[in-house]
């Protein structure tokens, strides 16, 4: 059977933008007890099923929310506990506050080609020594823009793209 994208899930508000696999693999991916950044977070369906499963590992979302206001509302319904926190805004901007840093990115904000490059630069530089970046909708026809940002980033910041699972590409930096 094909799966859907977004999907619903009983007890959230809105939607998570990823097929159920994706979101299961996305899960298994996460570590525990970690710090977790989310680049384009929607109505926060996916960070709140990963709180679920991982609810040791603090996440950061962020999203500037510049056309859906009402899925802050449902960003703030579907948080699980304090572990879970929402910068509305941009990357850039709360790259300016932030001293922190994260061990698992994942981007999934701006679809075209400057913005997403634009995030990956600031996702680098948020990086923690051995973490990784994962990036949705890096193989899907309708986001081209995504793989070709990708690409160029991996070959000039030196990242290599070392798992693939659907339209999931995870990254870390070359040896
Ligand atoms: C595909 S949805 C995110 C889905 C979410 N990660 C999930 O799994 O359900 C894309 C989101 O990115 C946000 N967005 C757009 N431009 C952005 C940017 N420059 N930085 C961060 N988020 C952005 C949009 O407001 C939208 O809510």
């Amino acid at each position: 059977m094909t799966e859907t994208n977004p999907t619903s899930y009983e007890g959230f508000v809105g939607q998570s933008w990823m097929t159920e696999s994706e979101l299961k693999k996305l899960i298994e991916w996460v570590p525990d007890k970690a710090w977790m950044l989310e680049v384009g977070s929607a109505s926060g369906v996916t960070a709140a099923k990963i709180t679920e499963a991982h609810p040791e590992t603090r996440i950061v979302s962020v999203d500037p929310y510049f056309e859906k206001g009402e899925r802050i509302g449902h960003w703030l319904s579907n948080r699980r506990n304090h572990t879970q926190n929402l910068w509305c805004g941009t990357l850039n901007h709360l790259a300016i506050f932030c001293s922190a840093k994260f061990d698992f990115i994942f981007v999934d904000g701006d679809h075209f080609f400057v913005g997403i490059y634009g995030d990956l630069l600031y996702a680098e530089k948020l990086l923690s020594a051995d973490g990784v970046i994962v990036c949705h909708d890096y193989d899907e026809l309708a986001w081209r823009d995504v793989g070709q940002a990708v690409n160029r980033f991996c070959k000039e910041a030196k990242f290599e793209v070392c798992e693939r699972f659907h339209c999931l590409a995870k990254l870390r930096r070359a040896a």
